[in-house]
């Protein structure tokens, strides 16, 4: 099996540059296990990415919070996978839950994002994660198996994928899933792409788990054995990111 944890901060929409270079000197001078046993990659704002890339300690990365569906061109306001790779910007957020919500992003349109990123040579986090309505109404599995289907039909090669796993009901909202909750939904992701991908899909993929993850309550949830790491917001931005990074041990 050997994947690898993988811990990524989504700062979201926050930040000034000089908030930005703070963040930055604190992850630079944080003691973490070495890139060998996790895998970290953090996420700032479009205007933020060249500085950051540019300041932060080498064995960190830097991904992108989303880019557009396509090739670029008369797209007013949009990031394409192309300048991504042209800055060398390695990673790309998609299908984030905000972005599902606020901007209409549908299951489709995030697999075409996903499988155009890929074909650009950028790896992808892949968001998937239900309401708390959906939940609620029993149908968790078939929400998050939806969205990671529309996606499985546009992706062959599943090794530049890490999918994240983040229930609504949890994001920004202090209501962490509890490490029984994130297992049942890792456990039955991976049951799915194994039924539906490949087995070597389903044994190798990363699924992280996102959701008011706190320097709190990291340790326990790295305990489960589908969760293979982390998308943490809020506490991203803050020094206990580096506690939930050494959750990796
Ligand atoms: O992408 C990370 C995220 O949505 C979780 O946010 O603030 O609950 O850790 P937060």
């Amino acid at each position: 099996m050997g994947r690898k944890f993988f811990v990524g901060g989504n700062w979201k929409c926050n930040g000034t540059s000089e908030e930005v270079k703070k963040i930055v000197s604190t992850l630079n001078e944080g003691d973490v296990p070495s890139e060998d046993v996790v895998e970290v990659v953090v996420s700032p704002p479009f205007v933020f990415l060249t500085l950051v890339k540019s300041l932060l300690r080498p064995d960190f990365h830097v991904a992108a919070q989303n880019c557009w569906v396509k090739k670029g061109g008369a797209f007013t306001g949009e990031v394409s996978a192309e300048m991504l790779v042209n800055l060398g910007i390695p990673w790309v957020i998609l299908g984030h839950s905000e972005r599902r919500a606020l901007l209409n992003e549908s299951n489709e349109f995030v697999g075409d994002k996903v499988a155009y990123a890929l074909s650009r040579g950028l790896k992808v986090i892949a968001c998937v994660g239900e309401t708390l309505e959906q939940r609620e109404s029993g149908c968790t599995m078939d929400v998050v198996a939806a969205q990671t289907k529309a996606i499985a039909e546009r992706v062959s090669d599943w090794t530049n994928v890490v999918l994240a796993y983040e229930p609504v009901w949890a994001i920004g909202t202090g209501k962490v899933a509890s490490p029984a909750q994130a297992q049942e939904v890792h456990f039955e992701l991976r049951k799915w792409l194994q039924a539906n991908t490949s087995p070597e899909v389903a044994a190798t993929t990363r699924i992280i788990y996102g959701g008011s993850v706190s320097g709190g309550n990291c340790k326990e949830l790295a305990t489960q054995p589908d969760v293979d790491g982390f998308l943490v917001g809020g506490a991203s931005l803050k020094p206990e990111f580096i506690d939930i990074i050494k959750a990796a041990t």
